[in-house]
């Protein structure tokens, strides 16, 4: 595997190995000293020209507790205000001797772009492309539900494991990473939004459902996916009001209250507490939001090292 760009892209075996692998570096994680000299004298770039928190810091951390070095690149204050190029930024960050370059870019199809062209010769990780794709996303709510529903998650798929993922599928790219992986995994995955945010188009061959309780009646869902709903991709007024979204498909304490105690809620955030999910849903016993941000770090270290040391995943 030289580059990460598409949850698709993953066999069921290379997958399960990546969470595996993922599994060893939380163990790792727990250390009093979290560091393995695995990466030493390898350069990680952080080519970010989207905010993020999650992604990435978490990049950056998996790369240093590998013992990379790395470098945090941020459109805002750069040359890209001077009108500098994706191509000649990475062409440039290249020439200091970057091997890995986690790209994260507003415009879906980035990634496939800069690893498919002759600009740069390094790995490269997609951190996140416009609405199309997050597949670091996918393997660290793959790991995060692994963990949710077996106590010995090492080795296993997902096969019997239904998935809920709820609110703005039109322009998440979680959604999109999620299918893709939660599929190749074996989980029975539906959708349910808005008609304007989860259109047939985007989901023919899934289950998809338009409102929250008939899902969580018909699905029985062990895992809850709420969405954080991207009022900054929208054009347009998809519903009414944010009071009308939160009632039909936000997720509340008396909506978790219809399912059963065991489920698993994740939210890939930020989250926007109030609208898409509630304070108490958001903090319940169910929630495995931080989780998923722990695991990050995991399954980030996992992808480098993979990329980086030359193994045969
Ligand atoms: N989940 C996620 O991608 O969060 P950030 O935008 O904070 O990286």
């Amino acid at each position: 595997m030289k580059h990460l760009l598409s949850a698709g892209d993953l066999t069921k075996e290379q997958a399960i190995a990546l969470l595996d692998l993922a599994e060893d570096m939380s163990d790792v994680n727990d250390r009093e000293i979290k560091k393995l000299p695995t990466l030493r004298g390898r350069t990680v770039v952080n080519l970010f020209f989207e905010d993020s928190t999650r992604t990435r810091i978490s990049f950056e951390l998996a790369a240093k507790r590998l013992s990379a070095d790395v470098i945090n690149f941020a459109a805002k204050g750069s040359s890209v205000s001077k009108g500098e190029s994706l191509k000649d930024t990475a062409q440039t960050l290249e020439a200091m001797g970057a091997d890995a370059i986690v790209l994260r870019h507003s415009s879906s199809g980035s990634a496939h772009r800069l690893a498919h062209t002759d600009w740069v010769h390094s790995a490269v990780i997609n951190a996140g492309d416009g609405s199309h794709e997050h597949p670091t996303q996918a393997l660290l709510d793959a790991m995060t539900i692994r963990q949710g529903v077996s106590d010995e998650p090492r080795g296993r798929d997902l096969a019997g494991v239904r998935v809920l993922i709820v609110g703005d599928i039109s322009h998440s790219r979680v959604a999109r990473s999620n299918l893709l992986l939660l599929k190749t995994l074996g989980a029975e995955v539906h959708v349910c939004g808005p008609a304007t945010l989860a259109p047939r188009s985007f989901t023919e061959a899934e289950h998809l459902h338009f409102l929250l309780d008939d899902a969580i009646r018909i699905v029985q869902p062990n895992v809850v996916m709420m969405l954080r709903v991207q009022q900054e991709r929208m054009s347009a007024s998809y519903f009414p009001t944010e009071r009308e979204y939160s009632r039909i498909w936000g997720l509340n304490k008396s909506r978790l209250a219809t399912m059963d105690p065991n489920t698993l809620v994740l939210h890939p955030g930020p989250m926007n507490r109030g609208l898409e999910i509630d304070a108490a849903s958001a903090d319940s016993k169910n929630s495995m939001v931080l989780d998923q941000v722990r695991n990050g770090v995991s399954i980030r270290m996992a992808v480098l090292f993979t990329l980086l040391s030359g193994g045969s995943n």
